[in-house]
């Protein structure tokens, strides 16, 4: 039976790089059925919610969902803020399918490892970030936000088990790589951090083929641009891992080619997951055929891997991306002049698949 794959363009650039993410991965042959919804300012424009209920339904009934991006400067200002696509598109979508787990993978593609801010060979790094997403600060805030306009809250909670079970992702990420495990908090200052970093000591023992540590986030923001070889996976909360993963891709040359998988528990046992690429809209390139598509098409071949367990198909997706990169194919993002177009990428990975 085919898999079914809900296709959320969304905003700005959202569809042109979706829109390549798909024909590829109809060319890997895997056989996926795919269905489109509406999402972010578009889905707000036509049906007056950045979330419609119909788009929520399709992705409950799907296998996975791939995403484009949503949100721009002409929802930004939106009242209630619930309208706006960040806070009711993209948050309760996390939310509402249980998608906790955020893998965020920032590896550099040799082709590009002179587009790196990091001189030589520190440019070369593979790490990945594992973002706790579905708690702390960005789900934790009461009702009343304000109060008389002089005042505003926001709560930063976490249970035991949403510790727990995000570690265990790491976990299970690292044992896949080299076994290491940087888990990140601000435990000289916060309680959840102390709650968080007493929570991974006790299931350390546990997992004795593992190394983990823990280190202070302002001091991982500082040691990713001194060394970012020494990471493997680096766990940590929602906000910590927000900011962290942007920092870890910039460091890989561009936020155009990083994908990631936000996963939740496994339905008909296989892990479900939304699969997006980690750069935004970008409205101001939007329509232009000038987006870089790898970080879409990476993101489809995490799907193939993560969701569908066609590993074999994922790897040839990716080997095509590295051969384009190879042959010194660039979208405008990577190159000044002699850039390709969005399409003209995608075109050149099917190519090479
Ligand atoms: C991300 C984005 C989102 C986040 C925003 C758009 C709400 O920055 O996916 O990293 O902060 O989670
Ligand atoms: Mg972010």
């Amino acid at each position: 039976m085919a898999h079914k794959v809900a296709v959320l363009p969304g905003d700005g650039i959202g569809p042109e790089v979706t829109r390549e993410a798909v024909r590829v991965l109809k060319a890997t042959g895997v056989p996926i059925e795919f269905e489109e919804a509406l999402v972010g300012g578009c889905a707000y424009d036509q049906t007056g919610h950045p979330l419609p209920q119909a788009t929520l339904d399709l992705c409950k009934s799907a296998d996975a969902v791939l995403l484009g991006a949503v949100g721009g400067p002409k929802w930004d200002r939106l009242e209630p803020v619930a309208l706006r696509p960040e806070v009711g598109a993209l948050l309760p979508l996390r939310r509402e399918l249980g998608l906790y787990a955020n893998v965020r993978p920032a590896k550099t593609l040799a082709p590009l490892a002179k587009a790196s801010p990091l001189k030589g060979k520190r440019a070369l790094l593979d790490l990945v970030v594992v973002r706790e997403l579905t708690g702390g600060i960005y789900f934790g805030s009461p009702r009343e936000r304000r109060a008389n306009g002089t005042l505003a809250v926001d709560t930063c909670l976490y249970h035991v088990y949403e510790v727990e079970r995000i570690a265990e992702v790491a976990f299970a990420v690292a044992k896949t790589r080299r076994c290491e495990v940087v888990s990140v908090d601000k435990a000289n200052v916060l309680e959840t951090s102390r709650l968080w970093r007493e929570t991974v000591d006790r299931m350390t023992p546990a997992h004795p083929e593992l190394r983990i540590a823990h280190m202070l986030v302002d001091n991982c923001a500082m040691q990713l641009v001194r060394d970012p070889r020494q990471f493997d996976v680096i766990l940590t909360e929602n906000m910590f891992g927000d900011i962290l993963s942007d920092e870890a891709s910039m460091l890989t040359g561009s936020l155009g080619l990083l994908p990631s998988a936000s996963l939740g528990e496994p339905r008909q046992g296989r892990p479900f997951g939304l699969y997006e690429p980690i750069h935004g809209s970008a409205p101001d390139i939007a329509g232009q055929d000038r987006a870089n598509p790898i970080a879409a098409v990476l993101s489809a071949a995490m799907m193939l891997r993560h969701t569908f367990a066609e590993s074999e198909a994922a790897e040839r997706i990716e080997r095509a991306v590295e051969r384009a990169l190879a042959d010194g194919l660039r979208t405008a993002d990577l190159a000044g002049r002699d850039s390709i177009g969005t399409a003209a990428m995608g075109e050149a990975i099917l190519a090479r698949l």
